[in-house]
């Protein structure tokens, strides 16, 4: 596996579009509090610069979801770490790096809906949504992309790569 020579978004454009992001969450929410759920690992990096522009109260947490694949249970997602905050009558914003075939986004809508937030949106770096298998509900897209495997800026490959400040392309295939 190989890193593309030239970054897919450079750390400047990325840096433009959370902006915008930040920006336009901050005109949907008004002042209302806003639960943030970052989903470890890769979205931490995006997590830490939308959050600082946004502009309205934050109440940070985490949670972290574990997704196997190729089995008869398509889908089935175990939550390894679980927000500590109650997200009763919250309202949650769920940050993800990157939106691929949807399940496990679903799966854990699916849980974090039992807690009854007043509001539960999602809102995503990255969305390839020619792989999606599941529907999603509308979300905060920063970047839609192909089929591509892309790592910095959070998302890794074999925990390698999420430290670049830039994302690229990997060549060759991952699976
Ligand atoms: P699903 O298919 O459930 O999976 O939507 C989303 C999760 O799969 C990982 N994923 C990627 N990670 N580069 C990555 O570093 C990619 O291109 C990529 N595509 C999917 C990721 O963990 C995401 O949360
Ligand atoms: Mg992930």
């Amino acid at each position: 596996m190989r890193l593309s020579k030239e970054p897919l978004f450079t750390a400047k454009v990325i840096q433009r579009r959370v902006k915008e992001l930040a920006d336009e969450i901050t005109r949907d929410y008004g002042q209302q509090e806003l639960v943030v759920l970052v989903t470890l690992k890769g979205a931490i990096m995006f997590a830490a610069d939308l959050c600082r522009a946004l502009s309205l109260p934050v109440h940070l947490d985490f949670v972290r979801a574990k997704s196997y694949r190729g089995t008869l249970t398509t889908g089935t997602v175990e939550i390894k770490v679980h927000p500590e905050v109650s997200l009763a009558g919250k309202h949650v914003l769920v940050v993800e790096d990157i939106l691929d075939t949807g399940n496990t986004v679903a799966a854990l809508f699916d849980r974090l809906s039992a807690d009854n937030p007043a509001s539960l949106t999602l809102c995503t770096l990255f969305d390839k949504p020619s792989r999606r298998e599941i529907p999603v509900p509308k979300s905060y897209v920063g970047f839609t992309i192909d089929d591509h495997f892309v790592v910095g800026y959070g998302l890794d490959y074999e925990e390698r790569y999420r430290e670049l400040p830039a994302v690229y392309t990997l060549d060759g295939n991952p699976e």
